[in-house]
């Protein structure tokens, strides 16, 4: 509702500070109530020593407000008259706080990739706290939060001195293509590595750079929804490829689509193992530009029980792999740092993207990670957390075969750091999911990461972020709520 000009003052409400906040706060509150159409266009403003007056201060930081708002467009001012408003609110939306109730319910024309991207079912993810059993993550409690630190403040008080830039830089690039090779068998140069802010960010760039509309995407089924968002995003016809005990399996009948997703080493949510008969069967369905490969590695740095498969992007002759991984696991999430390994026939297109989209990790973070690597404080880390977490994957195990072994049958994953429980009898694994959440345990339900009509059902439980009491005292909840 329009206000009349005496009781505009009355709607201003200043806190006390210096008069540089004094004025900043004077300008947004005039600003809001412009924009919100409260103040309509032409309506006079109060003389500057009037206002002045009524609101208590000096009649400078009122004519400083009143110039930026000229500045700004939103009134007229000329020497010696009151100030008049010289926009509709609606002309000037979004530049203040106050946002009228019309302006939210406002329906914005999406482009098809927004649109896309909002109906693509993303089953609920946790947010906040992190709960027991939530699937996902790794022990923070365990990182040795003060070494990086350190090796942070060191960086980012460098990269001032030297001016460092957004780019993928030389040293973490040069560490991880080493890293790669000895521990995980990627093929690749130091120059063929981006380091982007995660492994959703190397997603959604390899979407932008070579999905089209109507391009055929394979994903396994269940599979993970990030995936599965950022390249129906694009427009592609995504299809679900179901699962055997040896990963993904080809279907008969269909044809080599543009491009497969898989999580080979450990598969997300089942955690199971590829094995090579079908890295080999895929990777020869892989054409030089026109069948691509994306292995997502998101938690290869973790196995257990014997040493890693490497990875299937070594095994790849023809230049037809990505290979995605992160720091969200193996560190923190809040690290932001995820990496991309191009294809070579790509690189330079992908750095153009990456450069465009504005998809770089921080200089100082990426130079403070290639430290923390040099100094061996990477490799202590994963060599101390791959023992702890193997005990609580073990204890997990036990634990619910214990408790629960009646009622769900668990799925022991070589690897990673979660895994899957399938309901023996019943298919309501939402509804146990809502349950559990009540009663503070965090899982996700299996037939939440269908891609189409869901054939497992179960719990996706984490079991690497929470230490053997705190997990016998969440398999004892799950049971009190079973
Ligand atoms: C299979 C898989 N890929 C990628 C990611 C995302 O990693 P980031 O946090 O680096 O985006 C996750 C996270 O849960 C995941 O499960």
């Amino acid at each position: 509702m329009p206000v009349s000009q005496d009781v505009i003052s009355a709607l201003i409400d200043l806190k006390r500070a210096d008069d540089e906040g004094l004025v900043a706060q004077l300008t947004s509150q005039l600003r809001g109530l412009i924009a919100s159409g409260r103040l309509g266009k032409g309506r006079p403003l109060p003389s500057s020593r009037q206002l002045a007056r009524d609101l208590g201060v000096s009649r400078n930081t009122v004519t400083y407000a009143f110039e930026q708002l000229a500045a700004e467009g939103y009134l007229e001012a000329s020497h010696g008259r009151r100030p008049v408003v010289a926009v509709d609110g609606h002309e000037r939306i979004g530049r203040s706080g106050a946002v009228e109730p019309s302006m939210r319910s406002a329906r914005p024309r999406l482009s098809p990739w927004a649109s896309r991207l909002e109906q693509t079912d993303w089953p609920m993810s946790y947010q906040g706290q992190l709960k027991p059993l939530r699937p996902g993550h790794g022990d923070f409690r365990e990182f040795p939060n003060e070494v990086w630190a350190r090796c942070l403040r060191r960086n980012a008080v460098g990269a001032a001195k030297r001016g460092l830039g957004p780019v993928n830089r030389a040293r973490l690039r040069e560490a991880l293509a080493h890293y790669l090779a000895t521990s995980r068998g990627v093929r690749a140069s130091a120059d063929q590595i981006m380091i982007l802010p995660s492994a959703q960010a190397a997603l959604t760039l390899i979407a932008a750079t070579i999905v089209a509309a109507d391009d055929e995407v394979w994903i396994e089924d269940p599979g993970y929804p990030g995936a599965v968002a950022a390249f129906r995003a694009s427009g592609a016809r995504v299809t679900g490829i179901r699962l055997d005990e040896q990963g993904m399996q080809r279907m008969p009948g269909l044809a080599a689509p543009k491009l497969i997703f898989m999580t080979p080493s450990h598969q997300h949510p089942t955690g199971r193992l590829m094995s090579l008969a079908r890295r080999t069967e895929f990777l020869g369905l892989s054409r030089p530009g026109k069948t691509w490969i994306v292995e997502d590695d998101y938690d290869g740095e973790f196995h257990y029980d014997s040493r890693p498969v490497p990875a299937l992007q070594g095994l790849d002759a023809h230049g037809c792999v990505f290979y995605v991984g992160t720091f969200s696991k193996v560190m923190t999430s809040d690290i932001r740092v995820g990496y991309l390994v191009a294809p070579p026939a790509l690189v330079s297109t992908l750095e153009i993207a990456q450069r465009h989209i504005g998809l770089i990790a921080a200089s100082h973070v990426q130079e403070a990670l290639a430290e923390f690597i040099a100094d061996g404080h990477f490799l202590a880390h994963l060599r101390r957390t791959r023992r702890l977490y193997r005990a609580r994957r073990d204890h997990l195990v036990e634990e619910l075969e214990r408790q629960l072994g009646a009622k769900l049958s668990v799925e022991v994953p070589p690897g990673g750091i979660q895994l899957v429980a399938r309901f023996k009898r019943g298919r309501a694994d939402q509804a146990a999911v809502k349950r559990l959440v009540a009663a503070g345990v965090e899982t996700r339900a299996l037939s939440s990461l269908a891609l189409g009509r869901p054939r497992d059902h179960g719990l996706l439980l984490g079991f690497a972020a929470w230490r053997e009491s705190e997990i016998s005292a969440a398999v004892r909840t799950m049971a009190s709520c079973f």
